[in-house]
């Protein structure tokens, strides 16, 4: 059946049937037409363009739809449009005449911005809550390992000595950003379009607060013709879902790394890991790869909703139909993939004798080295000089810092004493790195108590 048949006097073509159609994908938001279609008729009674009676009755046709679509009782099929469609038409079938009277002062421009806004909002709380229990995850860890070294990098060069707490509190900031940008788009996008028919409002008196009060908006949209053809909040959406990707996508490609056989600072876990068809010995980051490598679908349908947006004049197209398919897919991809990946690292094993070895060598210590010297009268530029000429003799000797004789280091500079092998110790080079942000234990305890009060909080 159409909702817009009368005015037409010919069939459509199947085949544009077909590529007009949106069942196949806009079936997943049923249960929001349900309940906005609830709301409505609520609305319309308590406004007296219902009686009483005709919103019960459409109310429980509604809900009997419902119902039987849960329990499969009525199979979605694709010989209507579209699930507004769809659902008309089966309440009219159960009710009859009085199910005709549900879309008054509606149009499906504004049901379907609705219907998405009713389906993203609770995506966008989802997401959220994935997030979470990555961060309490990631919080476990950090909390086990204050004391667990291993090498910090720039241009993946061994740099400083830092903990596995400290590097994993980096992704735990990335991830808090990501559900607080989550929480501004959820503000920003709780306003209920409802009720700004096909483009310009209604002549009924409804009450349009009223409505989204109901379905918990803070209030309804501001602009008819801005409510039936925003779709802003899709695409902060789809741009904060990619920063999400961006951030697990960096954190995979280490665990890669950290997992080749090269590093072996960690074992991915068995049951996170896939083999070889050929090559007996593999054990391979799948998982890992597979997280990285959807980051590049996220991001197209970034692309895709921002370019299919652009340029469109007001107000509703049916260009903008194209929401759907791409950002329910980016939104099951992202669920997906931090689902995943909470799993995979707290099933991880972290070689920690690994990473103590690999922090110890490749000269991390060095500016604690120039640091010494500073503390002792050098200027920073001349010590960082002095602290170059023991690394070219080390490299020579093929040794570290710590296994110079005080009489190789002082026929370089007289200036170094018994001291040193203390100050350029790792435990120190850690340690005494106290400054807020730091690796240091004094300082990352504060950073771990204020992450659990956040973690309480949000
Ligand atoms: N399936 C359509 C969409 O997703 C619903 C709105 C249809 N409105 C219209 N005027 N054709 O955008």
């Amino acid at each position: 059946m159409k909702l817009w048949g009368g005015r037409f006097t010919k069939e459509t073509d199947q085949l544009v049937h077909n590529f007009n159609a949106s069942i196949g994908f806009d079936q997943k938001f049923y249960k929001q037409d349900i309940e906005g279609s609830v709301a409505h008729v609520t609305m319309l009674a308590k406004q007296g363009i219902l009686t009483n009676d005709e919103r019960d009755t459409i109310i429980n046709g509604l809900n009997g739809i419902k119902n039987d679509i849960e329990t499969g009782k009525l199979e979605i099929d694709g010989t209507h449009e579209d699930i507004h469609s769809f659902v008309e038409a089966h309440l009219i079938e159960r009710v009859g005449d009085t199910g005709k009277k549900l879309h008054t002062g509606r149009s499906r421009n504004d049901q379907v911005a609705l219907d998405m806004r009713l389906y993203t909002r609770d995506e966008v709380l989802a997401t959220d809550e994935l997030l979470k229990k990555l961060l309490v995850e990631l919080h476990k860890i950090m909390k086990e390992n204050l004391d667990t070294y291993m090498p910090g990098f720039t241009h993946l060069q061994k740099a400083q000595p830092v903990t596995l707490a400290h590097h994993f509190g980096a992704y735990f900031e990335m991830f808090k950003r990501d559900r607080s940008r989550l929480s501004d788009i959820y503000k920003r996008m709780n306003y209920s379009p409802i009720g700004s028919g096909a483009l310009a409002g209604t002549t009924y008196p409804l009450d349009r607060a009223y409505t989204a009060e109901l379905l918990g908006f803070d209030g309804p949209t501001m602009n008819s013709m801005d409510s039936v053809s925003d779709r802003d909040y899709l695409i902060e959406y789809l741009a904060a879902m990619s920063t999400i990707m961006m951030h697990l996508s960096r954190f995979c490609e280490e665990i890669i790394i950290w997992n080749s056989n090269e590093y072996q600072f960690v074992e991915i876990d068995d049951a996170y890991s896939t083999g070889s068809s050929i090559m007996p010995q593999k054990k391979n980051p799948d998982i890992a790869e597979l997280v990285r490598g959807k980051t590049g679908r996220v991001y197209g349908a970034l692309m895709s909703l921002l370019t299919t947006m652009k340029s469109l004049p007001l107000a509703y197209n049916k260009d903008m139909q194209e929401d759907k398919e791409l950002t329910f897919d980016a939104i099951d991809t992202v669920k997906g993939c931090i689902s995943l990946f909470t799993g995979m690292i707290s099933t991880m094993e972290f070689k920690k004798e690994n990473m103590n070895k690999s922090a110890r060598n490749g000269f991390t210590n060095a500016t604690d080295a120039a640091d010494y010297l500073v503390n002792h009268g050098v200027p920073f530029r001349d010590a960082h000089g002095i602290v170059g000429q023991l690394v070219l003799f080390c490299i020579d000797k093929n040794i570290a810092l710590d296994d110079m004789t005080l009489e190789e280091y002082k026929a370089i500079s007289p200036v170094f004493e018994e001291d040193i092998y203390e100050a350029i110790s790792m435990e120190t080079c850690v340690q005494k790195r106290n400054t807020i942000g730091a690796p240091g234990q004094e300082v990352m305890k504060q950073v771990i108590a204020a992450n659990e009060a956040y973690l309480k909080e949000n």
